[in-house]
């Protein structure tokens, strides 16, 4: 694989095939034309190479004059073409072999053709080592092809992406990059600890078919003779992170358990930007994306407060006691909060008042997530 400018291309045709099909080409040129009176028109900027290669596999008198259209400056086809510059000499009478790297739409030979109406040629024919008959919407069909190929964008070998690529010695496709699953909906559920993330995800879960992830959850539920389970609770009884290798790890098997999952909702990862770029990254090899981080905002006395009445309930170690429960405050401060500036730089950010009824609180989230769809 190779990388030009802001794309990566892969082989498409080998400098071997290239230099078996340039001679049959020459070969074929070298027989029709025997008894004639042959001009090779080659169109630059991209026919250089080809024009150079096919030129040595012609085996009868000819003669070469080189042209120049204008040329794309993207991927696509703008779909216009300017003047034939360089036309010099009298064509009158002679035998005219269009020289092309590729024909895509085929305006640019149509407009080479019907500027060749008045030279008074005895033929006119086009030989092009590409054709992309897909895309072909033209008047005029190449009758020489090297190789009929599909509709994507080729690179080297005289073509360009952006004037670059032209030295390559044979033929690269470009890789398509897979599109993210727009109708997944991935959410990362955001917030301090308190802030109601783990009773707000369960709504959201049943109110729109998610899979719910809790990494918390996935911790404490480790067997606790696990080495894993071990390691994870060495960290998180104490209120610390437990490191981004171990907990992305984990993210990623859980994730993989829900195959035909309509979206995941991230509740308490990621908590540092690694993690939410290996998730990035994670997504996108699957073909999706992180759709919006919703940010639960409440103060921290609230917060305090929450917590100690849920150790009540819960039993956690790590709620019951307010030195824990501070690190843990300020671990997210330091440590977790910057993974919201993350997905604000991605414009996927919303935040979202914490504080009020269970009910109020589901309301917000809600219209935060149809109103990004
Ligand atoms: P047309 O669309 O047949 O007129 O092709 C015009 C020109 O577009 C060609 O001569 C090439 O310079 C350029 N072109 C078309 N497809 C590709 C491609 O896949 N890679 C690089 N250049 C291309």
């Amino acid at each position: 694989m190779i990388q030009v400018l802001d794309k990566s291309f892969e082989v498409f045709i080998t400098k071997e095939e290239l230099s078996k099909e340039i001679a049959t080409l020459g070969d074929q040129i070298s027989k029709d034309y025997k008894d004639g009176d042959l001009v090779f028109l080659s169109v630059l900027n991209g026919a250089f190479m080809f024009t150079s290669d096919l030129m040595k596999n012609i085996t009868i008198d000819c003669e070469v004059s080189f042209v120049k259209m204008s040329s794309y400056s993207g991927v696509e086809s703008k779909g216009k073409v300017d003047e034939l510059i360089g036309l010099n000499g009298d064509l009158s009478g002679r035998d005219i072999v269009i020289v092309e790297d590729i024909v895509d739409s085929g305006l640019t030979i149509d407009k080479i053709i019907s500027l060749l109406e008045t030279s008074n040629a005895a033929s006119v024919k086009v030989c092009t080592l590409l054709y992309k008959p897909d895309a072909f919407t033209g008047q005029k069909r190449p009758d020489y092809v090297g190789f009929s190929i599909p509709n994507a964008f080729v690179v080297g070998y005289g073509l360009d992406y952006d004037q670059k690529g032209r030295n390559l010695d044979m033929i690269y496709q470009v890789r398509e990059q897979k599109k993210p699953n727009k109708d997944m909906l991935n959410i990362v559920l955001f917030g301090p600890p308190g802030a109601g993330k783990g009773t707000q995800s369960e709504r959201l879960r049943d109110k729109y078919g998610l899979v719910h992830i809790s990494t918390g959850d996935v911790f404490r539920a480790l067997d606790s003779e696990s080495e894993l389970g071990k390691l994870a609770k060495s960290y998180s009884d104490h209120g610390n992170l437990v490191p981004d290798e171990i907990t992305i790890k984990i993210l990623e098997s859980e994730v993989s358990k829900h195959p035909e999952a309509k979206g995941v909702i991230y509740d308490g990862f990621p908590r540092t930007t690694a993690q939410a770029e290996a998730l990035d990254k994670f997504l996108a090899a699957k073909g999706t994306e992180v759709s919006m981080m919703l940010s639960l905002v409440v103060a921290e006395d609230e917060l305090k407060t929450r917590l100690i009445a849920r150790a009540e309930v819960s039993g956690r170690k790590d709620d019951a006691d307010p030195k824990i429960i501070q690190n843990r405050i300020n671990t997210y401060n330091n440590s977790t909060a910057p993974v919201a500036d993350f997905y604000k730089s991605q414009g996927k950010l919303s935040q979202i008042n914490g504080v009020g009824t269970i009910d109020d609180i589901s309301d917000r989230l809600y219209s935060a997530i149809n109103s990004a769809e």
